[in-house]
């Protein structure tokens, strides 16, 4: 099976990339290398030692797509592409708008064109909003987004099951990921992101590194154990397996299907400080501010769903996730700029 990957030149793209060449998968890349380097893909052939074709192309340029797909004759694809940034999303709503939701919507018709009726979409945990129970499961209402990024996944959702609905030549995988971190073992491939990270596991590995000198902690007085916000923190290389079990669920005509891919364990973030600092010896300088905007208290999810239908489950522990992000970030202190 030949898949295209958009935005597989990206952080959780290029980690998939690995694993669908390990599984035997010929894979094409497009991206427009807005939020990442072609050397990423260099060194994705480097771990398997096979190469990745790769274009640079928007998904918003129909004409390139379609050469590309007439060339390139692929099964499915794994749809990556994307604005990401939360806080730039406010600030840039036309933006996200149009390269998320514009762009998917040019992609697919691009697909249905050339009769390419499978996609794997990469939509995330903050479509269910602030959650009235965890852990999550499927069924839980989707819910009131805080930002234009949300609104994008939550839209682009909606969009895609009303395509599959109206044609159900259509298969549609939406993976709601919760918050992927870690790195490949290797350390050659990790999360690279542009001037201050927003998140928070990058944030943590460059204070580590010393090109930030503490970490501040948005908000001490969460309904927590601990006063500080919980999340699903799931390691990028398993995020990676469940799009290769998810495409052969994609194989066996799956139709609509929605899965969360998280491990199914809320950590505060003073537990991942701690688990950091236990996992790697560095330690982390940190001080308590007040709270992030949006922000929500807890979130994680019920990964059953996607055990029982494609026999996936997150392998790799905290301490795992911890000790492969620092060993992404202090090998390549610059990232890719190296
Ligand atoms: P990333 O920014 O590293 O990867 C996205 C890639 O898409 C980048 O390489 C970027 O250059 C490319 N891209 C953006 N717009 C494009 C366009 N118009 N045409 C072609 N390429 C384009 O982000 P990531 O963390 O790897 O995220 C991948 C996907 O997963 C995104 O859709 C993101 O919204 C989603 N997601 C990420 C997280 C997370 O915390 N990282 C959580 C949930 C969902
Ligand atoms: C995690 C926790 C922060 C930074 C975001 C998006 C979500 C998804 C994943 C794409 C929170 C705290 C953070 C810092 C901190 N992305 N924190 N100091 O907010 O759960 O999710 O990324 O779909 O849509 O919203 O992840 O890593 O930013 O924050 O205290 O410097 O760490 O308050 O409790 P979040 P995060």
């Amino acid at each position: 099976m030949r898949i295209l990957v958009t935005g597989g030149a990206g952080y959780i793209g290029s980690h998939t990339v690995v694993e669908l060449q390990n599984a035997g998968y010929d894979v094409v890349v497009i991206d427009n290398l807005s939020n990442s380097s072609e050397k990423s893909l260099e060194r994705v052939a480097e771990i398997t030692g096979k190469k990745v074709p790769f274009y640079r192309c928007d998904i918003l340029d129909r004409e390139k797509l379609s050469d590309i797909l007439d060339k390139e004759k692929v099964d499915a694809c794994i749809h990556f592409a994307g604005l990401k940034a939360v806080g730039e999303s406010v600030q840039k709503p036309w933006e996200y708008y149009e390269n998320n939701i514009a762009g998917t919507l040019t992609l697919v018709d691009v697909m249905r064109k050339h009769g390419v009726k499978n996609i794997i979409f990469s939509s995330s945990s903050t479509v269910y909003g602030d959650p009235e129970t965890v852990p999550i499961t499927e069924s839980c209402p989707k819910g009131v987004c805080t930002n234009p990024y949300g609104w994008t996944k939550s839209m682009l959702e909606q969009i895609l099951m009303d395509i599959q609905k109206a044609d159900p030549e259509w298969n549609v995988i939406l993976l709601r990921y919760f918050n992927p971190i870690g790195a490949h073992k290797s350390g050659r491939i990790g999360e690279n992101p542009n001037g201050i990270p927003n998140n928070l596991m990058p944030y943590i590995t460059q204070v580590a590194v010393g090109k930030r000198d503490h970490l501040t902690v948005f908000g001490n007085d969460y309904n927590t154990p601990d006063g500080t916000g919980v999340r699903d923190y799931i390691h990028v290389v398993d995020l990676a397996k469940g799009h290769v079990k998810a495409l052969k669920k994609i194989e066996d005509k799956a139709g609509l299907k929605i899965y969360n891919l998280g491990t199914g364990t809320g950590y505060s973030v003073l537990d991942i400080v701690h688990n950091f600092e236990e996992a790697t010896g560095v330690k982390i300088p940190y001080e308590i501010g007040p709270r992030r905007a949006g922000d929500i208290a807890i979130n994680y999810a019920s990964p059953d769903l996607a055990r029982e239908e494609l026999g996936w489950v997150a392998e790799n522990g905290i301490k795992e996730m911890c000790a492969d992000s620092w060993n992404w970030q202090k090998n390549n202190p610059n990232g890719y700029d190296d």
